[in-house]
């Protein structure tokens, strides 16, 4: 089997748009399978810089790219991406890009709803994005969704819009907003739905012709396994599944389909938004990972809580996502440090956890149990080869191989594509 789907293993932010980029290149076609422009993958291709949000990787190289039904889209976001994309000088034609026509939208309304919730939190703020992310997947369950195909059949919606808007209406008067504005949704919609339709297939035909036909295919995840909706540090989530299994429901392709799995996983830790983090450092450690990995968000801008490397969630993700290797980015963040620290278990109370509970207080009273190993003082930025790094680095590295008990497939060693040391080529296996 030759398909490759791409994972976060962390909180997101783990340096997937370089690892997809490099995938993406040799693959024939790039799916994204859940999320929606809450997602933020950079790309550096040459002296270029491209910043997706929406759009599946592949679209910068010419590969052909597909947006799967487990994606919420913004059709306002899709044609601000396009448009931004082109001036860069990349053209996302329907040749190039497709998008599933069961794909539920994400509405004015669902960001107003979301950013209404989010300022009424307080304390208990999740720390979305705040681009209407979970209002549209809770209308997607609830079977209220205005989908890709219903804008080819607008005159139509009637009483599908009406549930819709019955609904909001009542959520929008709990926070004393006014009800939604039926005429001027309805003008939007028809506005947009010329830009849309063009790209809009049933896409699991192609998926599943391309797999027939010998075709690699390429998932790429968005977030990561540790904010996925089942599995994360919930509520502190994402409201969809990011583990890989999503990608066949995503997209219309069997399980069967989905082939090696590659979890992306930072040298350290970092989180946005809020949420329980064990190994969070709040002291001059955190600060200078921060500003040595450039942690700030590409999607909102906001700073990017850093801590060290947790094994004890790596693994539990590697477990739960299906994992069949590892690509660990950033290691050169770590350079320079005298020490580093791995998390290798818990404390909860008098008791020592080899997992993360699952109740949220727990999840935020765990105290983390550290091993500690002497660093390396040499750069181990742009290293592509074993020979290239220093023995404490390859040590590290195995180290943390054996404690998520799953194989290194790659490490990434600067946002230079050619900047990466291969073990184990994923599209080979
Ligand atoms: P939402 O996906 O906008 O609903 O946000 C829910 C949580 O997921 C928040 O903590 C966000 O910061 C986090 N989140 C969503 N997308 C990403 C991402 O691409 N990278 C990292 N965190 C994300």
């Amino acid at each position: 089997m030759a398909n490759v789907a791409v994972i976060g293993a962390q909180w997101g932010d783990e340096g997937k748009g370089k690892i997809v980029d490099w995938l993406a290149e040799r693959a024939d076609m790039v799916v994204r399978f859940q999320g929606g422009h809450n997602a933020g993958h950079t790309l550096v291709v040459g002296e270029n810089v491209y910043k997706l949000s929406l759009l599946p990787s592949g679209i910068v190289r010419g590969t052909p790219s597909v947006i799967g039904n487990g994606v919420v889209l913004d059709p306002w976001a899709l044609k601000a991406e396009i448009e931004r994309l082109a001036e860069q000088g990349v053209h996302a034609s329907p040749e190039t890009l497709r998008v599933a026509d069961n794909c539920p939208l994400i509405l004015p309304i669902h960001r107003d709803l979301d950013g209404l919730r989010e300022d009424a939190s307080g304390a208990g703020k999740i720390g979305t994005t705040r681009r209407g992310i979970g209002p549209a997947y809770e209308d997607k369950v609830g079977r209220r969704a205005i989908r890709v195909c219903d804008l080819a059949h607008l005159d139509d919606l009637g009483s599908q819009l009406d549930r819709l808007c019955a609904h909001h209406d009542a959520l929008r008067a709990g926070f004393g907003e006014p009800p939604v504005d039926r005429e001027r949704l309805l003008a939007d919609l028809r506005e947009i739905a010329a830009f849309v339709l063009p790209f809009a297939k049933p896409v699991w035909r192609d998926l599943n012709e391309a797999r027939t036909g010998g075709k690699r295919i390429l998932f790429e995840g968005a977030q990561g396994v540790l904010l996925d909706i089942d599995h994360g540090t919930y509520p502190f989530v994402t409201s969809s599944n990011t583990i890989a299994g999503a990608a066949a429901g995503g997209s219309g392709l069997g399980p069967s389909g989905v082939g090696f799995v590659l979890g992306i996983a930072k040298a350290y830790t970092t989180r946005v938004g809020s949420g329980p983090f064990p190994t969070e450092l709040e002291d001059e450690t955190g600060q200078r990972l921060g500003e040595r990995g450039h942690e700030f968000g590409t999607v909102t801008g906001r700073k990017r809580r850093c801590g060290w490397f947790d094994s004890v969630l790596v693994r539990q993700s590697a477990a739960v996502g299906g994992i069949t290797g590892i690509a660990l980015t950033k290691i050169d963040v770590l350079d320079g440090f005298d020490e580093v620290k791995i998390c290798v278990g818990y404390k909860l109370g008098d008791e020592t956890l080899d997992y993360y509970p699952t109740h949220a207080a727990d999840q935020a009273k765990v105290v983390p149990v550290y091993e500690t190993m002497e660093g390396w003082q040499e750069s181990t930025a742009g290293a592509r080869s074993w020979a290239d790094l220093p023995a404490q680095a390859i040590k590290y590295i195995r180290r943390i191989e054996e404690l998520i008990r799953c194989p290194v497939a790659l490490v990434s060693t600067s946002p230079e594509r050619e900047d990466t040391i291969l073990v184990r080529d994923p599209f080979a296996d």
